[in-house]
């Protein structure tokens, strides 16, 4: 079978066309490398064996993205990643992220209902939940009003899916992430970050070899018991594995519902602290870090509850804190200081 998948050279994408190639999947990626690089396909073909189709195509492009369907008579199902996705950035340019996110996935549903696709795997963020009242959060827990125009670009890409299912064919999976880390054992594929990180790991990696003078903790005065944020960590070969189970139960037709939401993470909150801790504990490296103030926009805590996704994916999250800072400073090492 064979799978779309957009974004295929991103940091999760990339994770996931391993997983799907090696489950069996044919694949084909859409991206246009505006956060990646070409040669990620070289990485993936290193570790799976099979070079994946690729085509540089923007989805904000619809006479190229109409082109590219027109060509593709097999596609059973579509993953899709690519989407702008940093915070602050969004702040600062919000139709940069409206056009990008919200056109670039009405330009994709319009040409998956044209041809008839049917399945459609939705790359969410646990940001939806925003500051929740109660932890842990469950697929049920209230969607808050949107922190950031990238927050809301991932709640109208889900309230677009419950739109176009209700009146078409569209079946779709929504899966909600909490906060992807780690990278690929064989260190051939992982994070890029373009410039300064935005993301805790990337900072601390970057410091630890060098390439930043010092982390700071943004706060140690929150009401938590270390007084620093607390995130449900998730390795993204577990996140990119769930992809595979989210697609399987789809295309078995094992849901009765048009839409079904999971949340992904591991279940357990850790603090900013712990993650420093652990990450110091497995590379045996003193981290340069100081504490500064709080970052605006961030929630005290929040992680998964992650029953539905056990119980009904069969997906358990089975990297635990210590294998994502070992694989993310693996993959730091890997691609170096520059
Ligand atoms: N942090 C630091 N120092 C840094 C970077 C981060 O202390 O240099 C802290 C943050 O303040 C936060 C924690 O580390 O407490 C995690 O921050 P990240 O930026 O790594 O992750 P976020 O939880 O802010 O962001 C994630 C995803 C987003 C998603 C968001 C929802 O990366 O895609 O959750 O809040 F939108």
């Amino acid at each position: 079978m064979k799978i779309l998948v957009t974004g295929g050279t991103g940091y999760i994408g990339s994770h996931t066309v391993v997983e799907l190639q090696n489950s069996g999947y044919e694949v084909v990626i859409i991206d246009n490398l505006s956060n990646s690089i070409i040669e990620v396909n070289d990485n993936i073909e290193k570790i799976t064996g099979v070079r994946p189709e690729f085509q540089n195509i923007d989805l904000c492009d619809s006479t190229a993205l109409a082109e590219f369907f027109k060509k593709q008579n097999d596609i059973s199902a579509v993953i899709h990643f690519a989407a702008f996705k940093a915070v602050g950035e969004s702040v600062n340019f919000p139709l940069r992220y409206y056009h990008n996110n919200v056109t670039g996935m009405i330009n994709l549903l319009n040409e998956l209902v044209k041809k008839g696709i049917r399945d459609f795997v939705y790359s969410s963020s646990c940001t939806v939940y925003g500051e929740a009242d109660k932890l842990p959060v469950t697929e049920e827990s209230p969607v808050k009003k949107a922190e950031s125009p990238y927050g809301f670009t991932k709640q109208i890409g889900e309230q677009m899916l419950w739109d176009l299912s209700a009146v078409s064919d569209l079946r779709s999976v929504i899966l909600r992430y909490f906060n992807p880390t780690g990278a690929h054992d064989s260190s051939l594929i992982g994070e890029l970050p373009v410039g300064i990180p935005n993301n805790l790991v990337p900072y601390i990696t970057q410091t630890a070899i060098g390439k930043r003078e010092m982390l700071t903790v943004n706060g140690n005065d929150y009401d938590t018991p270390d007084g620093t944020n607390i995130r449900d960590y998730i390795h993204v070969v577990d996140l990119a594995k769930a992809h595979v189970l989210a697609l399987k139960r789809m295309l078995d037709r094992s849901s009765e519902e048009n839409v079904e939401i999971f949340n992904l993470g591991t279940g357990r909150g850790n603090s900013v602290l712990e993650v420093i801790t652990s990450f110091e504990k497995v590379t045996g490296l003193k981290l340069n870090y100081r504490i500064g103030t709080r970052r605006s926009g961030d929630v005290v805590s929040i992680y998964s509850d992650t029953k539905k996704a056990n119980e009904i994916l069969g997906w358990y999250a089975e990297r635990d804190l210590n294998d994502m800072m070992l694989t993310s400073w693996n993959w730091q090492k890997h691609i170096g200081k520059d």
